[in-house]
């Protein structure tokens, strides 16, 4: 069979950590074939770890090289859209970095160009693949949890805003580039999750609180232009009377946050790690699965289950037909709906309707038109 032929826009964090590494386990079903970064130094030294042969210093380049068959997206979440739609409609796949974009009309374009073009749009969201979304989405589409009618998203940090605070990049927390903060840059894998066992159901009216209150390092916050929330908590009410709580943080005066949970008529699950809660015989059960064997089947009997295991392994195998994409650019872009939902109630201080943000139709990619 083939071997899938990529290149990677954007050599920084999260593509030498996860992404190079990723295509790497996957030996020669998939190839890094070309990078692009627009500094030098991080662009040779991505291609020297990972062996890469051909190293553009501008997006265009990349994407003329015809030997490139899918683009993997790492840079900010503001360019997410433009640089994935002109990938698309150059012919080639992309698989993108969340969150999907900047904001819910960019994330749609993209899943519209995704149509237009026929291209396949993958959206990493990472936390669909983990052991608890694997024994989640048994129960529930069982249909062991009855009706199921509330989630909790839950997102814990101490001390934890990328730059001010240590770890990561000053885009993390300039609106201009990443669109938000803890909300777009950890929310989107505890909502996203949630949707993706839940049947991605269609929300109707968000309530949300944004928070920025605790101090931070000063000549870092005047380095990187801080402006995005700390802490934001909501209320989301969707389709089917099915309703979400929320809280996410990367910094608070708390020492934890239980972890995102799942009710329903019959039975109830707590995520990351799993739990199953259920009364049977008038007795109350609480109980947990054995991971180990878990992966060890997935990996000998039910070799197939290794397609959902991981995000890079599930779109290589969906790019090599080897398995259908699971619907991450749907999921994507209806978390996005909730998120920019979540920021507009905030600023306006009142319940907001999605139908409102929809028709807000605010795009995030003219902030960014500069770059390319
Ligand atoms: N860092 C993480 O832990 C992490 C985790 C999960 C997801 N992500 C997501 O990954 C994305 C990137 O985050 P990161 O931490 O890797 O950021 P980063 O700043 O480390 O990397 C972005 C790279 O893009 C390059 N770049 C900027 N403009 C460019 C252009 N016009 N052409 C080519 N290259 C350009 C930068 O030079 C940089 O090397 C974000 O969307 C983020 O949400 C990051």
């Amino acid at each position: 069979m083939e071997t899938i032929k990529v290149g990677i826009i954007g050599c920084g964090v999260i593509a030498r950590a996860a992404h190079g590494p990723d295509y790497k386990k996957l030996g020669d079903r998939v190839e890094i074939v070309a990078a692009c970064d627009i500094v030098k130094e991080k662009l040779d030294s991505y291609c020297e770890q990972f062996g890469v042969k051909k190293r553009y210093s501008t997006i265009a380049e990349l994407l003329g090289d015809d030997e490139v068959q899918a683009v993997d997206v790492c840079l900010h979440n503001n360019m997410h859209a433009p640089t994935a739609i002109e990938a698309m409609r150059r012919g080639k796949d992309v698989y993108c970095e969340k969150p999907m974009a900047g904001s819910y009309a960019d994330a749609l374009a993209m899943r519209e160009a995704a149509k237009k073009y026929g291209r396949k749009l993958h959206i990493q969201l990472a936390m669909i693949y983990n052991s608890s979304s694997f024994a989640a989405k048994r129960l529930i589409d069982s249909g062991d949890l009855g009706r199921v009618y509330h989630m909790r998203s839950t997102g814990f940090r101490r001390r934890g805003r990328p730059y001010v605070d240590g770890y990561g990049e000053k885009e993390f927390v300039s609106s201009r580039v990443a669109g938000g903060g803890a909300l777009l840059d950890m929310g989107v894998y505890h909502i996203s999750q949630l949707l993706y066992l839940t049947g991605n159901k269609r929300p109707l009216r968000v309530v949300g609180h944004t928070y920025q209150e605790l101090d931070m390092d000063s000549a870092r916050k005047a380095a990187s232009g801080y402006d995005v929330e700390e802490l934001i908590v909501g209320m989301v009410d969707f389709e089917d009377r099915l309703s979400m709580d929320l809280i996410e943080s990367w910094a608070m005066n708390l020492d934890t946050l239980e972890p995102s949970c799942i009710l329903g008529s019959a039975g109830g699950l707590r995520l990351n790690p799993f739990s199953y809660h259920y009364t049977k015989h008038d007795v109350v059960f609480n109980a947990a699965f054995d991971e180990h064997d878990l992966d060890f089947r997935s990996s000998t009997v039910h070799s197939e289950q290794m397609f959902y295991r991981n995000s890079q392994a599930h779109w290589v195998a969906a790019l090599r037909g080897e398995c259908p994409l699971l619907p991450t650019a749907e999921i994507g872009l209806n978390t996005q709906l909730i998120q920019e939902s979540l920021y507009l109630s905030s600023d306006l201080g009142r319940q907001v309707s999605t139908e409102e943000v929809i028709a807000a139709g605010r795009s995030n990619m003219a902030e960014v038109a500069g770059l390319y």
